[in-house]
């Protein structure tokens, strides 16, 4: 006799939603990207990094923070004793927007659902929200980063912190400090 689990192990559901997410044509950038991005990482981990969406690098290569911000994402994750293949990372879109331009409101609605599902059978311990538009987008909110971050907010029900984009800490190296106090922060919310 056969049941149905619908557990973070659920295999056969998760390669549903990936291939669910390679045909996606819900809004307009199904137009103009190369491949969709659906993230990358341990099916199993703990920790759940969402960022924005994907750039150049991320839509040529299929996969998330590949590119100059994504080894100093690396590096952020080794500073709290964490290696790129033992977390999980994803953005709040699939698709890579036209010249990097901030994702619009209905492509984020378009999306969202594939990141419910990407949570619900993760069931990561933490989830960390990379940089303000994820951030925003997430919590629903219009609050700043310097608002939002250093405080514990929750998303389907799991501990959410946020952490400053590296693509702007490479822009604004005296911000590294507090992103590093973040992800402390973080880890102490995880532990
Ligand atoms: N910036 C993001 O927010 N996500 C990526 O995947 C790459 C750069």
């Amino acid at each position: 006799q056969q049941t149905t689990l619908h557990t973070p192990y659920d295999d056969s559901a998760w390669n549903q939603l990936q291939h669910e997410v390679s045909l996606c044509r819900a809004c307009g950038l199904c137009e103009t990207r190369t491949q969709t991005v659906f993230g990358v990482g341990n099916r199993h981990a703990g920790w759940m990094l969402i960022g924005e969406a994907p750039g150049q690098n991320e839509d040529l290569q299929g996969e998330p923070f590949v590119g100059k911000a994504g080894q100093l994402l690396n590096e952020m994750l080794r500073a709290i004793g964490l290696a790129r293949e033992e977390v999980f990372i994803a953005n709040v879109l699939k698709c890579r927007p036209p010249a990097n331009r901030d994702p619009q409101a209905e492509e984020v609605a378009a999306c969202r659902d594939f990141l419910r599902r990407q949570i619900a059978l993760l069931q990561p311990k933490i989830i960390l929200a990379v940089g303000r538009i994820a951030a925003q987008n997430l919590l629903n909110t219009q609050q700043p980063l310097a608002k939002l971050r250093g405080r514990q907010h929750r998303l389907e029900n799991i501990p959410l912190v946020v952490v400053h984009h590296p693509a702007y800490l490479l822009r604004a190296l005296t911000e590294k400090a507090k992103a590093w106090d973040d992800l402390q922060f973080a880890l102490s919310v995880y532990q």
